[in-house]
């Protein structure tokens, strides 16, 4: 089937089977590599995109469902102020990241930040209860994403809350 569907801003059609995966389409057929194929199943956050304005993992996204949807990968979002911020956030606070969670810590902290400006412990925790990673301990993910709170305050109002 030939589907079209908005790709990191542009339109784009893609010729593809109805069940392929999306985290499959990114990578072979526009070469975005940024989406990492891990478990599969939806639990380890390495696919994670952002679809139509959600972060969701694009191993569970089928071709069928992506036609005149819009799709960000972290390859779009690296262009944002919002991705510097959480950049600067990251490295701040000295967060560990890899080529495997890389993305989907980047995705999680953006989708928890749009929903809350300063989110808790408990709401930090609980954004990145999907992404797999053993090598981080919570309090660095809470002071992380900490830090990219008050960066994006101060990039936005010109001060901390
Ligand atoms: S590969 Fe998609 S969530 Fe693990
Ligand atoms: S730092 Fe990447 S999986 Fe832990």
């Amino acid at each position: 089937m030939t589907i079209g569907f908005i790709l990191n801003g542009e339109d784009v059609v893609v010729r593809t089977e109805a069940d392929t995966r999306l985290v499959d389409i990114l990578r072979d057929n526009f070469g975005l590599l940024g989406a990492k194929t891990g478990c599969l199943i939806g639990k380890c956050g390495a696919c994670t995109i952002i679809f139509n304005g959600e972060v969701a993992p694009s191993c569970q996204i089928p071709a069928f469902r992506i036609r005149g949807s819009e799709v960000i990968t972290i390859e779009g979002f690296s262009q944002t102020d919002e991705f510097e911020d959480i950049a600067a956030g990251f490295s701040r606070s000295g967060l560990e990241t890899c080529l495997f969670c890389r993305n989907g810590k980047v995705l999680a902290a953006e989708a928890l930040l749009e929903q809350k400006a300063q989110p808790s412990r408990e709401e930090i925790l609980l954004g990145f209860s999907g992404i797999k990673c053993r090598c981080t301990d919570p309090d660095s993910l809470v002071s992380a994403v900490q830090a990219v709170a008050e960066i994006r305050q101060k990039r936005l109002y010109g001060r901390t809350a």
